[in-house]
């Protein structure tokens, strides 16, 4: 993987990070996209410390504002002419509602649109050879508990009729329509894939849920996996030659192909999902740049 430059979304925490590592351990070159550039910074110099691989950079990228991951983009493909490897898997859990800069429902808006916005505007790195490089997409399985109701995306059934664990669901089940359409759009020139992790102990649910999920959370996070255990299907989708041609498909924990939810693959809302996404960026990202 010397040759290879990999860019991971929320990379300094959780299966981020643990994906950041392994990847490291293989000598890809690795752009640690992060809120915090400081404990980006800091996560940076404690992988190179372990694996000994000092080609590891960070980039500032808040996927709750549209203008961050745009100067993201801008910042990479100013000094990348390729990008072989991208993998969107940063992601957020709340019970309250929260709006995103531009006004979209906090996880819909970061776990779903801002990698939209960020995979749109890296095309020009991503779109370089046939199949050369991947798009891998984290969602969930708890995307099949997801519905895509296009009247709350920007929180418009308000705070008290706001479900947490719905609008992750349907945040995830986001993940695999643009992974499926991503294919269908341009599996000609890349390969794209999406994956549930399993469970891992991370603090997805620390940060901003509710205390009956956080202590739910706690209780259940020893018996979890691992976060490093949890980045095996990242790495494998990011390094495996088995899926060097497999694109549009969704894989468990376990490196497995699974049949996604059937909303899921209704290619009418993934298709009204990708047209809603476009014209919700389309200040940021003129059409005719990807
Ligand atoms: N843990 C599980 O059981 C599980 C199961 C299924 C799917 N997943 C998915 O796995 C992915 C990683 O989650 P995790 O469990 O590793 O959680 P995590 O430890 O909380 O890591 C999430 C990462 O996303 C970053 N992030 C959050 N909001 C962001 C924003 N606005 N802009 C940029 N980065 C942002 C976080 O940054 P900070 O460090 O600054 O908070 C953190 O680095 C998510 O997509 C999640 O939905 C997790």
């Amino acid at each position: 993987m010397e040759d290879k430059t990999i860019l991971i979304t929320g990379a300094n925490d959780g299966i981020g990070r643990a994906t950041a590592e392994r990847l490291a351990e293989y000598g890809a070159h690795l752009v640690l996209a992060c809120r915090d550039e400081v404990k980006a910074q800091h996560t940076a110099q404690a992988i190179t410390k372990k694996t000994g691989n000092h080609r590891i950079d960070t980039l500032p990228l808040d996927l709750s504002d549209f203008s961050s991951i745009r100067a993201a983009a801008d910042e990479f493909l100013a000094e990348h002419p390729k990008l072989d490897v991208l993998i969107n898997n940063a992601g957020v859990y709340t019970d309250k509602l929260e709006l995103t800069k531009e006004g979209y429902e906090l996880q819909f808006g970061v776990n779903y649109l801002g990698h939209f916005l960020l995979t749109m505007a890296l095309m020009p790195a991503i779109r370089c050879c046939r199949h050369c490089s991947r798009v891998i997409n984290v969602s969930s399985a708890q995307h099949v508990k997801g519905g895509l109701d296009f009247g709350s995306l920007r929180g418009e059934k308000g705070s008290k009729d706001y479900n947490g664990s719905k609008a992750y669901a349907q945040s995830k089940l986001a993940n695999v329509l643009f992974t499926m359409e991503l294919d269908r759009r341009f599996g000609e020139e890349l390969t794209t894939n999406c994956l549930h992790p399993g469970v891992v102990g991370t603090r997805l649910a620390n940060k901003k849920a509710g205390t009956l999920t956080r202590t739910v959370w706690s209780m259940y996070k020893p018996f979890a996996t691992p976060p490093h255990e949890g980045a095996d299907t990242s790495v494998y989708l990011a390094q495996s030659p088995e899926v060097q041609d497999v694109s549009g498909r969704y894989f468990d924990e376990n490196q497995c192909l699974r049949k996604p939810s059937s909303i899921a693959r209704n290619e009418h809302l993934a298709r009204r999902l990708w047209e809603f996404s476009e014209k919700a960026v389309s200040d940021y990202l003129p059409r005719e740049q990807y």
